[in-house]
């Protein structure tokens, strides 16, 4: 269940392997392509994508070495590469979602668009279905039900597989943010060559880039911000204020074309398997977006999910292989998913302004960065956290 980045690289991963399976999306293809997601992937993201046979990232994306945290008017660079030597790639959620679902198409996948499931079927059983309705085309409004051996929930933060999980088996380890992204999409040229990650009195911002004549740029708000109430005067000058500073540092202005709130929350989930249904990215585990990690993490949690079904089923699926060979898949990807999930609060903690901060809190977290930009060992912490933590399938795992 679910056809945005995870759901449809398993599906070309299972294709591959000759697993026979179906997609179900709530949603149409376009809603979903129209979705700003964020655009930053791991090296190891980026290899599982050209190794799936996607090879546009490496043509299309925009191979970044560095960052910029700046802090007191000032931009430090994280050679990413020179300390780890491993880059990241700037390619949007949304071109990484249309490679997969051109490739689905063009291989005949069986991924069925506004596909809405009402209910999940026997899952305690080695038959599990779920009853959907099939909204799109000329079959528009058609009950139907479909089993197999195995249910994938891929679907979204806001899951249905999720809360099919029995809440006595369930643990939902959750952290709330008090504040939020701004996000804008502006026509204007770059005004940084790498993303600036920064912190200043009047709060969080983040220079990203897009294409040679648009960008994208974050600021943080209240999460109950209405972003109605900002023109693009009252964006710049905000936008203008947080990163000021004595190199006399500005940012190309432009018209804003897209401005939308973005809520942090982490989250995970556990066990995230139940019976025959496995839970993978967003519908597992959430992050907030200061640390790029939401798509990498689904990602990751793929590859090692198609890993452990391709052993499941060649060890005689359904039935006849032990089902506790399907938890390998949690015990895998746990330890990714926990680190991801301090890397992105602790970035988040170190650079937002706390509504109710106070002045020593403001002060100390300053003093974090420069402590972590002036020590090499420091800003390698860093460096490896925001380029992955190695290979996904680890030596010895396959
Ligand atoms: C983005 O370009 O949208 C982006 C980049 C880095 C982040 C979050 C979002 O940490």
């Amino acid at each position: 269940m679910g056809g945005g980045p995870a759901g449809l690289l398993l599906s070309h991963l299972l294709h591959t392997s000759g697993i026979e399976h179906v997609v179900l999306e709530s949603r149409t293809r376009d809603e979903i392509y129209r979705t700003t997601r964020a655009g930053i992937l791991e090296a190891s993201s980026v290899s599982t994508l050209v190794d799936a046979g996607l090879d546009r990232v490496l043509r299309e994306g925009d191979r970044h070495d560095g960052i910029a945290l700046r802090f007191d008017g000032e931009s430090h660079r994280i050679d990413l590469h020179g300390l780890t030597g491993r880059a990241v790639w700037l390619y949007p959620q949304t071109e990484v979602f249309t490679d997969l679902a051109d490739r689905r198409a063009a291989d005949g996948g069986d991924v069925r668009w506004q596909a809405e499931v009402t209910e999940v079927l026997d899952l305690g059983t080695d038959h599990p279905g779920v009853r959907w309705t099939d909204a799109g085309g000329a079959a528009g409004g058609t009950e139907r039900e479909l089993r197999c051996d195995v249910l994938v929930g891929a679907d979204g933060s806001h899951s249905t597989c999720r809360h099919t999980l029995p809440e006595s088996l369930r643990r939902h380890y959750v952290h709330e943010y008090p504040y939020a992204w701004f996000g804008v999409i502006v026509e204007a040229p770059r005004s940084a060559p790498e993303l600036v990650y920064t912190a200043s009195e009047h709060g969080f911002a983040l220079i990203s880039q897009r294409t040679e004549t648009h960008q994208r740029l974050y600021f943080q708000c209240d999460p109950d911000e209405d972003p109605s109430g900002w023109d693009d005067e009252r964006i710049w000058g905000e936008l203008q204020r947080r990163v000021a500073g004595g190199d006399g540092f500005r940012l190309v202005e432009g018209p804003v074309e897209e401005r939308s709130v973005l809520r942090f929350r982490s989250s995970v989930v556990e066990p995230v398997r139940h019976g025959r249904m496995l839970l993978a990215g967003d519908a597992a585990h959430t992050v907030p977006p200061t640390g790029a990690k939401g798509l990498n993490l689904a990602l990751a949690d793929v590859v090692v999910l198609h890993d452990v079904l391709t052993t499941w089923f060649a060890r005689g699926g359904n039935g006849r292989a032990d089902d506790d060979l399907l938890d390998e898949y949690g015990r895998r990807v746990s330890e990714r998913v926990w680190r991801a999930q301090h890397f992105s609060a602790w970035m988040s903690r170190m650079l937002h302004s706390h509504p109710a901060e106070s002045g020593f809190e403001a002060r100390r977290r300053v003093a974090e960065l420069r402590t972590l930009v002036d020590s090499e060992a420091g800003r390698r912490f860093l460096a490896e956290g925001y380029t992955g933590w190695g290979p996904i399938i680890t030596e010895g795992a396959m």
